[in-house]
């Protein structure tokens, strides 16, 4: 069934596009919106927004691959962002993403079989003095060690930690 965007979307949507001289400029809210609603922005999804402003799919698209905010797929109950800018780089992010692939058997972009953790690598989190970082779901985790990640991921598995989302 093709998707379509509902009546309750199409309201909020008309209001950003309010704020805006051009509809088109409204794409990033309106996507966020979209998000807000499914967790994440489904191929039809991109294609009906598309419609709706009178843009190129390949524009909507563009933006939604171009920025790691957003999600295409069904993300995990907990989603592991790492920082791969330089800061966290020469702090040792390639040594933590290395350790949460093999300990969770999945690579960047993938989501564990019991729909538990997505992997991804992300810009800069705007926390450099503190690297190297790791986003999980809304919540920060600076200076981190491969001890520390290795708590951190047992204490998820084990329902421990109370993240915020
Ligand atoms: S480089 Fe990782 S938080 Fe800025």
């Amino acid at each position: 069934m093709p998707f379509k965007l509902t009546e309750e979307f199409k309201a909020k949507a008309a209001h950003i596009c309010a704020r805006y001289p051009r509809k088109d400029a409204a794409l990033i809210p309106l996507l966020q919106e979209l998000q807000g609603q499914a967790g994440f922005v489904a191929e039809e999804a991109m294609d009906a927004l598309a419609q709706y402003l009178e843009l190129p799919y390949a524009r909507v698209k563009g933006v939604v691959t171009f920025y790691t905010m957003f999600n295409r797929a069904p993300l995990g109950k907990y989603h592991l962002q790492v920082c791969r800018n330089i800061s966290c780089h020469m702090a040792g992010a390639p040594a933590l993403l290395g350790r949460l692939k093999e300990k969770l058997g999945i690579a960047e972009g993938e989501t564990t079989k019991d729909g538990l953790f997505t992997l991804s690598t992300v810009e800069c989190l705007g926390a450099c003095g503190t690297a190297p970082v790791l986003q999980a779901n809304e919540d920060y985790f600076e200076n981190l060690t491969p001890e520390k990640l290795d708590a951190l991921i047992d204490d998820l598995k084990h329902g421990k930690h109370p993240l915020k989302r």
